[in-house]
C-alpha cells in the first residue's frame, strides 16, 4: 500500500496517544490493540505518548507525569513491546517541536480553523483557547513526518488531522521542489474505528465525557465493566441477522461493533449468533468477552505502574532511538528551507 503511494520511503508506522486522562475502550479498540498487531509486519513501528499535545489544555503537572507513565503502561499492557517498537514520550525528542515550528510556516491559518476537534475543544469562547490548541495539527504532522512515516493507525476521529498532515507534506514538497515528505496513509480499520458512548449512541466514547458510565476505562474492574454494559442504553427490539438491520439503531450497532472488535469477528458473524435475541441475552455475553479481554490488560497495566522507574527508563531509551531517526530528517528539512547549520 504505502510502497506504491510512497516509492523510495522506508515503510514506517507512527502513532500517538495523549496522556490527558484515563484511557478508554475506544482508545484500546481504535488504537492500542491495532498498534500491537502491526508490530513485526514489514514496517518499523514507532509509538508515542504525546504529552506536548496534552498541554494544549491545562494539565496539572504532577498528574501529567503520572498519566504519561500510565499511557506507556497501557501501550505495553496492550502488547506493544519496547524491544520491537520504539516507545517514548514526545517532549523528550525535541525534533517534534522544532519541526512543528517549521510546519507552522507551511500550514495556513484557515486550515486550522476548519478542524472539527479544534471547534469542539475550543467551544464557544474560541478566542480564549490556547494558541497551541489551534496549532495542534501542525505538531501532529511533525510527529508523523519527523519519521517520514508512511502509515498511521488511528480511530476515525483523527481522519481530518491526517488529511491535514498530507496537505502539509504536499505543500512543503511543492513549495521547495522536493520529494522529502511521504504522503502518509491513514490506517482506519476494523469493526470499532469509532466506539460510541454507552449513554448516547451519537457521541464518541471519550475520556473527557463528564459521565463515567458513558465509557469503559482500561482501569475498570470486572464488576464495573459488567455494570456499565448492563446499564448501557439500548432499544427494545430484538437483534437483526445482518448489519443492514442496525442502520437506525446507533446504540445497538455500537454494542455489536464492540463485541466484534473484542472477539476478532465481523459484526455480521456476531449478529448471526444473536439474531432474534434481545439485549437481555446479548449484554451478559458482551460483558463476558469484555472482561475476558480487558482484565489481563488492566492487571498488566497495574504491574507496570508498580515500577515507575522502569517505565521512565524504557521511555528514555525509546526517546534516544526516536531522536536517532528524527534528527537527520529534521536537519535535512532545515537544509531544504535554507536554515544555516554550521555547529560542529
Ligand atoms: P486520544 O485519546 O484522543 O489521544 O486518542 C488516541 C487514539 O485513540 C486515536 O487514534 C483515536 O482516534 C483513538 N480513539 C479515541 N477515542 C476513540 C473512540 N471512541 N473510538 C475509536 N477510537 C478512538
Ligand atoms: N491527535 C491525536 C488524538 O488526539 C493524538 C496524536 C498526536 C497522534 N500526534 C499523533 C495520532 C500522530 C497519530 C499520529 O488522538
Amino acid at each position: 500500500m504505502s510502497e506504491t503511494t510512497n516509492p523510495g520511503f522506508t515503510p514506517r508506522i507512527f502513532s500517538g496517544i495523549q496522556p490527558s486522562g484515563g484511557l478508554t475502550l475506544g482508545n484500546y479498540l481504535g488504537a492500542l490493540k491495532r498498534f500491537a498487531a502491526l508490530q513485526g509486519e514489514q514496517s518499523e513501528t514507532i509509538y508515542c505518548v504525546v504529552d506536548m499535545h496534552a498541554i494544549t489544555v491545562w494539565q496539572d503537572p504532577e498528574a501529567l507525569r503520572m498519566r504519561t507513565r500510565e499511557a506507556a503502561a497501557a501501550f505495553m499492557a496492550s502488547g506493544v513491546d519496547p524491544a520491537q517498537s520504539v516507545l517514548f514520550n514526545q517532549s523528550q525528542v525535541t525534533a517534534h517541536a522544532e519541526l512543528a515550528w517549521l510546519f507552522n510556516t507551511v500550514a495556513r491559518v484557515g486550515w486550522m480553523y476548519r478542524m472539527t476537534q479544534f471547534k469542539d475543544k475550543a467551544g464557544k469562547n474560541s478566542e480564549n483557547a490556547s494558541l497551541g490548541l489551534l496549532a495542534y495539527p501542525a505538531l501532529m504532522a511533525a510527529d508523523i513526518l519527523a519519521y517520514q512515516a508512511t502509515a498511521v493507525p488511528v480511530g476515525e476521529d483523527q481522519k481530518q488531522h491526517l488529511e491535514l498532515t498530507r496537505d502539509i507534506a504536499t505543500k512543503f514538497n511543492h513549495d521547495y521542489g522536493v520529494n522529502h515528505f511521504p504522503i502518509t496513509e491513514p490506517l482506519i480499520e476494523g469493526a470499532a474505528t469509532r466506539v460510541m458512548s454507552l449513554r448516547d449512541g451519537s457521541k464518541k466514547m471519550s475520556k473527557s465525557d463528564p459521565s463515567d458510565a458513558s465509557r469503559i476505562n482500561l482501569t475498570d474492574n470486572a464488576d464495573a465493566i459488567a455494570q456499565k454494559i448492563r446499564k448501557a442504553r439500548t432499544d427494545a427490539d430484538p437483534l437483526p441477522g445482518t448489519v443492514e438491520g442496525l442502520r437506525d439503531r446507533p446504540e445497538a450497532r455500537n454494542l455489536i461493533n464492540i463485541f466484534a472488535a473484542l472477539a476478532d469477528e465481523s459484526p455480521d458473524q456476531v449478529l448471526s449468533r444473536f439474531e432474534g435475541q434481545g439485549f437481555g441475552a446479548f449484554k451478559p455475553a458482551l460483558a463476558e468477552v469484555a472482561v475476558a479481554k480487558l482484565s489481563p490488560i488492566t492487571a498488566k497495566m497495574a504491574e507496570f505502574m508498580d515500577d515507575p522507574a522502569e517505565i521512565d527508563r524504557i521511555l528514555g531509551t525509546g526517546a534516544e532511538r526516536a531522536a536517532a531517526i528524527a534528527t537527520p530528517i529534521l536537519d535535512r528539512t532545515k537544509d531544504i528551507m535554507g536554515l544555516l547549520r554550521s555547529r560542529p
